[in-house]
């Protein structure tokens, strides 16, 4: 699959974040943060700010919920608007029955890990989602320093999604700029989500192309 590049808001200007989606028209994906302050110790936006983003935005919103209890909330930011939901396992109570809700009503499912929640226990359950995101941060702020020991975690997930035979994207997020996005897209991921290195860049659409051609070589080999 072609390389994805999803820029997260939340190294946006929260007070214009419409002008930060148009600021990125060749983004596949706005990637969406949304934090509880309780599954981590951040609180951003909701379900509200997230219906505005589906009506001022022309990319498509990829939310990744930080959330706890995301059984009950997950579904409601389909109705807001996104076209990808991502849930943490970590807080998922019935991990199956949500995705195949999330899908039902016809958003793209995502199942998230923290850096050290493992991917095997979950190996029969990925033809039940449409994308895999390993996060290689500890999740709760955007500017952190990329998690190396991620990287076989990543690779190890490839091979699970091959072996699954399903069509599953596989997600990266934190930490990700122009100095690691290649150890990602070579150890198999190919949406990859960036924040403080597309937002905090100068020229925001020449992040994105930077990003896209480090990661598109990458995958080539
Ligand atoms: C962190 C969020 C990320 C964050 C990434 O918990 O999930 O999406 O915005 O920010 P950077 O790319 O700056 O690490
Ligand atoms: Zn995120």
């Amino acid at each position: 699959m072609a390389v994805q590049i999803s820029p997260s808001l939340l190294s946006a200007d929260f007070a214009d974040l419409g002008g930060a989606a148009r600021s990125v028209p060749s983004a596949d994906w706005l990637h969406v943060d949304v934090m509880d302050n309780h599954f981590v110790p951040n609180l951003t936006i909701g379900l509200p700010v997230v219906e505005a983003l589906a009506r001022a935005a022309a990319q498509p919103l990829d939310c990744h919920l930080m959330i706890d209890d995301p059984d009950q909330w997950a579904p409601a930011y389909v109705e807001a608007g996104a076209s990808s939901v991502t849930f943490h396992v970590e807080a998922a109570r019935a991990p199956v029955r949500l995705a195949r809700e999330l899908r039902t009503a016809h958003a793209r499912a995502g199942m998230a890990l923290r850096p050290t929640t493992a991917i095997e226990p979950y190996a029969e359950l990925l033809p039940e989602l449409d994308m895999l995101l390993v996060m290689t941060v500890e999740p709760g702020f955007g500017g952190q320093q990329f998690l190396d020991l991620c990287l076989p975690k990543i690779r190890r997930a490839r091979a699970l999604i091959a072996d699954s035979g399903a069509e599953l994207w596989l997600q990266v997020d934190g930490g990700v700029s122009a100095e690691t996005i290649e150890r990602c897209a070579d150890a198999g991921a190919d949406v990859f989500v960036a924040g403080s290195a597309v937002f905090g860049a100068d020229d925001p659409e020449a992040a994105i192309a930077d990003l896209r051609q480090l990661a598109t070589s990458a995958c080539a080999h």
